[in-house]
């Protein structure tokens, strides 16, 4: 085994060849993987055939499995797993879903920037999207550098930004898109989580901006203060010079570290096409606010 990496951009992200998933992962791929997301922070894997057994078999190799993926219904799953998260546009039967339906409104939340799971105590820690089907035109995804979008603030915006504690909910972000309706269940399950605002990755050494759309309050802030500053931030963080699209091929896998990106789905006709990308996601450590600063 050796891992090919070839540059995807400037700052980050690179294509990373010479491995195929369809064998079980060796420790030292895993440990090639781990060297090559401490530098890279996204990996694209092309042409890897696997299933959903390979596909969580190579994610288990990384890390500790995310339990149970968030819902905020729990619906019937169409796959078989409950590690593995759908990112599809597709029902349990495999149809595709009623331009009305609930779940793919629900679906249009990966349009806005985020990192996953930042809603939990313990977030995410890296994501790994395979693509199944994918539509004829658009549906790509966006990576942002959150290294670089920290190490180009002004000195006076890191010192004030980095003792923050920020406030994230998947309420948050879905209320963004004009969801209200919760039941006491919801309100309850998705509770904001206190994240820190700057982290330091402990493979690369550097800081990073842990932002995202599920954030809906600063501790200690003013919320209108404190939502106008995350905007501001966002903005900063996604301008094009920080930011890697990936266009999908079929069989591509795509590694991302939630600690260190932001990403969002772009959009495509997902009522006449169909979109099926299947996710595992490891767990990071422990909550932001109980990790080294
Ligand atoms: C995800 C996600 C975006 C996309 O899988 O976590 O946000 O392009 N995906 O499907
Ligand atoms: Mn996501």
């Amino acid at each position: 085994m050796h891992l090919n990496l070839k540059p995807l951009h400037p700052l980050f992200a690179a294509e990373a060849t010479g491995v195929d998933l369809r064998t079980p992962p060796t420790p030292e791929l895993s440990a090639a993987i781990h060297e090559a997301m401490n530098r890279y922070a996204v990996l694209v894997l092309p042409g890897q055939a696997i299933d959903d057994e390979e596909q969580l078999r190579f994610a288990a190799s990384l890390g500790k499995l995310e339990p149970m993926p968030a819902q905020v219904e729990l619906e019937k799953q169409r796959l078989k797993h409950r590690e593995m998260v759908d990112i599809s546009n597709l029902d349990t039967d495999g149809s595709i879903l009623k331009a009305d339906d609930r779940r793919r409104m629900f679906n249009l939340g990966n349009q806005l920037w985020h990192t996953d799971s930042s809603f939990k105590r313990t977030p995410a820690m890296f994501s790994m999207l395979h693509a199944r089907s994918i539509p004829p035109a658009g549906g790509e995804t966006e990576f942002a550098d959150m290294h670089a979008a920290w190490d180009e603030l002004p000195e006076a915006t890191k010192a004030l930004v980095e003792p923050l504690v920020c406030e994230h909910s998947l309420l948050y972000s879905r209320a963004l898109l004009g969801f209200e309706d919760w039941t006491e269940e919801d309100r309850k399950a998705f509770a904001p989580v206190p994240q820190r605002l700057v982290r330091r990755h402990p493979g690369s050494g550097r800081k990073s901006l842990y932002l995202a759309s599920h954030i809906g309050a600063i501790r200690g802030w003013p919320r209108p203060e404190a939502l106008m500053l995350v905007r501001e931030l966002m903005e900063h963080a996604t301008q094009p010079r920080f930011v890697y699209r990936h266009k999908w091929r079929v069989n591509d896998l795509v590694i991302w570290d939630n600690r260190c990106t932001m990403h969002r789905g772009r959009p495509y006709d997902d009522k006449r096409y169909e979109r099926d990308m299947r996710r595992a996601t490891t767990e990071d450590v422990g909550p932001t606010l109980e990790q080294p600063a």
